[in-house]
């Protein structure tokens, strides 16, 4: 890899198949981004263990997840695109982390609070602890950019006071990650609720678009999304859904709020939401081509997996070798 090149770092559970919001609020903005940066993309399967998982959906969601972050348009040979599982340094930098990490931190993570209310029966420390699994990603690879939806940004918050307190005791070990959160598309929205964002776990499956829903089921979403009774096309507070529909429009067609707005003057919501729906059918039917090819072919994925963990793995222990130096772990006799 060229040393002059800043890196990028970031990733998504590999959970069930990935809704628009992680598209427009990540994915897409790695694919812009990747020709500048040194990237490292992870299928984050150690975090999806926070929730219960079916552990044969589970290993074929892992593989969607690959295929559509390469079908999406990142090249595995140019991209290090990797499980987090097959590089154990993960959890053993996370571990150490954890030992610089304060409870009352934690307690103030409102992704926690939220999944423990959603998953009483299994408040386990695993989901209490993941924001530091989280920091240990990134700063393990010494991520100058982590490109990441809103919901993400207090997470790379305490990556961030994390690795600041650990750099002050031992010097500077750690790079300090930027967040990279997109002007629009950053917090995608529910279609059934436009105060709750879109999520893959939603039981209304009117509420999200899949990566993988065809044409006729994502412009039928579109044209079932709840709006107001105004039949005006406007951005603003008071209108939650059509702001959210203008929100997806604009990201993937790079039209502002006044440009869309121009365009749909005189005109209903239901001209208006078959655009979106449109444009969004448009724009994801050549990655669920790719998508399907990639799956086919099982020989060349698994080549791009297993080259990828040598070098994720050779990257980041030089970090990992380090920290365990610096804190006074004694290096293996070989
Ligand atoms: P995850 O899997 O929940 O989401 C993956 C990415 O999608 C973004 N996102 C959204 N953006 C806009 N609108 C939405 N409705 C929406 N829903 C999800 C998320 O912000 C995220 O960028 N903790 C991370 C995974 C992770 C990670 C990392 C990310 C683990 N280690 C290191 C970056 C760096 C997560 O749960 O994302």
């Amino acid at each position: 890899m060229e040393k002059e090149k800043k890196i990028l770092y970031s990733g998504m559970q590999a959970t069930a198949t990935l809704q628009l919001g992680n598209y427009l609020g990540a994915l897409k903005n790695w694919v812009n981004l990747c020709d500048e940066y040194d990237c490292f993309f992870g299928i984050m399967d150690l975090h999806s263990l926070t929730v219960r998982q079916n552990p044969a959906e589970f290993r074929q969601n892992a593989r969607k997840l690959y295929a559509l972050y390469v079908a999406a348009g990142l090249d595995p040979e140019k991209n290090c695109i990797y499980y987090q599982s097959h590089v154990s340094g993960h959890a053993e930098l996370g571990w150490i982390l954890d030992c610089f990490t304060y409870m009352g931190e934690l307690n103030r993570m409102t992704q926690f609070k939220d999944k423990s209310a959603k998953h009483a029966d299994n408040i386990n420390a695993g989901l209490y602890t993941y924001p530091v699994l989280m920091a240990a990603d990134i700063l393990l690879y010494q991520a100058d950019v982590v490109p990441v939806g809103a919901d993400q940004k207090q997470h790379l918050e305490i990556t961030r006071d994390i690795a600041t307190r650990f750099n002050n005791i031992y010097g500077d070990v750690f790079t300090i990650p930027e967040p990279y959160i997109g002007k629009t598309g950053a917090r995608i929205m529910s279609l059934q609720d436009p105060t709750k964002k879109m999520s893959k776990s939603d039981e209304n499956i009117n509420s999200t678009i899949l990566l993988l829903d065809d044409r006729d089921s994502i412009i039928r979403k579109f044209k079932k999304a709840v709006t107001d009774s105004e039949a005006i096309v406007r951005y603003g507070d008071d209108k939650p859904g059509i702001s959210n529909l203008m929100n997806i429009y604009s990201t993937i067609t790079g039209k502002t709020n006044e440009e869309i707005e121009r365009e749909f003057e005189g005109r209903g919501y239901g001209d208006f939401k078959l655009a979106v729906g449109e444009c969004v059918a448009d724009e994801l039917a050549p990655i669920q081509k790719r998508y399907e090819e990639l799956m086919a072919d099982k020989a060349y994925l698994n080549n791009c997996i297993k080259e990828n963990a040598d070098k994720a793995r050779y990257f980041s222990n030089k970090t990992l070798r380090k920290v365990q130096k610096k804190v006074g772990l004694t290096e293996q006799i070989r």
